[in-house]
């Protein structure tokens, strides 16, 4: 299973970059927006940082400006993969990006129709969100799980990307599941290090060893 960072701060990419678990990045708009800085510098940037795939989403509805806008942010780094919306104008872009060698993650996936549909086009990457979906009182994994199923039955290529990860059982889920990929934010990465008996087992450790020397 892949890790992105689910983040556009540069500073935190570049921190859990040591960490060795970084494969990759997705930005959206909120989080650009976040950041406070302009989407096409922050890309640039994280490509500088980052030797792996990074989902820059584009801003416009219409076909005609998904194809500008993802053109110019494909040409801004090779690794740069093109996000579009989960709508007719964003499948037409994803059909029209496939065959001209740009790489799409179809964003804002919330069925399992929605993601067929998408991979049929030739999205490189689909993006279920499986908290938001949990946040309106379904289960979003069941998505996942949906997807999982589809995408074997007729041995699509379109990745799998678990987004919307809140939390660790999320995380668990989707590697059991299969997910090709989970991005997650930095702030959950931090947390699957911690464990209560992961940190009393080594502190009885050093007082053991401790106490030996006396
Ligand atoms: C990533 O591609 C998605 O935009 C992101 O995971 C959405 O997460 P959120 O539902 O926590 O905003």
């Amino acid at each position: 299973m892949l890790f992105f960072i689910d983040s556009a701060d540069t500073a935190e990419i570049s921190e859990l970059k040591t960490w060795g678990v970084v494969d990759g990045v997705t930005t959206n708009p909120s989080l650009i927006a976040k950041s406070g800085r302009n989407r096409d510098e922050v890309i640039k940037e994280i490509a500088e940082i980052i030797d792996g795939p990074i989902s820059a989403e584009v801003i416009g509805t219409d076909f005609e400006s998904m194809i500008k806008e993802g053109r110019e942010l494909a040409a801004i780094h090779e690794n740069v993969v093109v996000k579009v919306p989960m709508t007719m104008d964003g499948l037409k872009a994803t059909h029209y990006f496939s065959q001209n060698n740009i790489k799409t993650n179809v964003t804002l996936i919330f069925s399992a129709n929605q993601a067929l549909l998408a991979a049929k086009n030739g999205a490189t990457y689909v993006s279920p969100f499986i908290g938001r979906l949990d946040d309106i009182g379904q289960t979003g994994m069941e998505l996942l799980r949906e997807i999982r199923q589809i995408f074997d039955n007729y041995t699509l290529h379109t990745d799998i990307l678990a987004a919307s990860i809140r939390h660790s059982e999320h995380l668990k889920e989707a590697a059991l599941i299969g997910a090709d990929v989970a991005t997650i934010p930095g702030s959950i990465i931090k947390k699957l290090i911690s464990h209560p008996l992961t940190t009393i087992g080594l502190e009885n450790f050093l007082k053991d060893h401790a106490n030996s020397l006396k």
